[in-house]
């Protein structure tokens, strides 16, 4: 049986070590995030990354605005918080309305207080190998493929999904770890192929139980960032969270599995008040 890779004791130890750094540095970070319109899953995630944020002494405001909020109307709340010298980390949270252009947005955050790791110059320095502002969720992933393997060099990492938020992000950093990586998605051939000759499986495509516990490889580690929401056969009428990879199945095979949920999911939030912290530490050594 794998060892599942527990994220939520993971990720409340970095909280605690983050707390720890504020006090003892005596930094005061801040973090704005904003939230256009009434998507019921954002409004979760926004509630709750205030909620770890003030654990951690993070000062944290949340700006909500209608779904009808115009593209120059973010702008200008953006532009307004590039200013703030209180606020070290700007969060605009996706998916946007249609009417925005979201790469619009991202490009008009400062760099320096992007603490999702989505503006060009981020997305750029990351695949060049230099200092930035990593994407949270593929943070999450390195660190939870940390609990598992203590060397990742010359191992091979399959990615399923090539989207920038994840996919792209999390293939360089596997890159950086020495892995031999391989980016998958929809139109690849033989995908139970590639997935049988991976050490390592990062699935982030959104699709429930889509990775076979036959497409894993015996010893393989397992890292799924899906978060989806399905009808429970269990219970009727209920639903229930489950990840890309068919849990049960997977956990046979590998050597170690993230569950979903309480697996990369904490990891996303943590990594978001480390970015906010590092971010904080920089604008004070000036
Ligand atoms: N929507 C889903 N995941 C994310 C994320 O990591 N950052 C932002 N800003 N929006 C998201």
């Amino acid at each position: 049986m794998a060892l599942i890779i527990d994220g939520v004791a993971v990720a409340k130890k970095l909280r605690q070590s983050l707390a720890a750094q504020v006090a003892a540095e005596k930094l005061s970070p801040g973090l704005s995030v904003v939230l256009v319109g009434e998507d019921p899953a954002s409004q979760v995630y926004v509630r709750n990354k205030s909620r770890a944020a003030e654990e951690v002494g993070i000062v944290s405001d949340t700006h909500r605005l209608p779904s009808d909020t115009t593209q120059e109307e973010l702008l200008a709340l953006v532009d307004q918080l590039n200013k703030d010298k209180k606020i070290h980390g700007i969060l605009v949270q996706l998916p946007l309305p249609k009417h925005i252009d979201a790469q619009t947005i991202i490009a008009a955050i400062d760099p320096e207080k992007d603490v999702d790791g989505f503006h060009p110059i981020n997305a750029g320095r990351l695949s060049l190998g230099l200092p930035s502002l990593v994407p949270c969720t593929p943070q999450g992933c390195m660190i939870l493929l940390g609990e598992a393997l203590s060397d990742l060099s010359g191992k091979r990492a399959l990615v399923l999904g090539r989207s920038n938020i994840v996919g792209k992000p999390v293939a360089q950093l596997l890159l950086q770890a020495n892995c031999t990586v391989t980016l998958a998605h929809s139109r690849t051939k033989d995908l139970p192929e590639e997935c049988r000759r991976a050490d390592i499986l990062i699935a982030a495509i959104g699709k429930p139980e889509f990775v076979q516990g036959d497409w894993v490889k015996e010893g393989a580690v397992v890292i799924d960032v899906g978060i989806n929401r399905i009808d429970d056969p269990a219970t009727a009428g209920k639903t229930k969270l489950v990840g890309d990879v068919a849990f049960a199945a997977t956990e046979k095979r590998a050597a170690a599995i993230t569950p979903v949920p309480g697996g990369v999911g904490p990891m996303t939030i943590a990594c978001l008040l480390k970015n906010t912290v590092e971010s904080a530490r920089k604008s004070a050594a000036g």
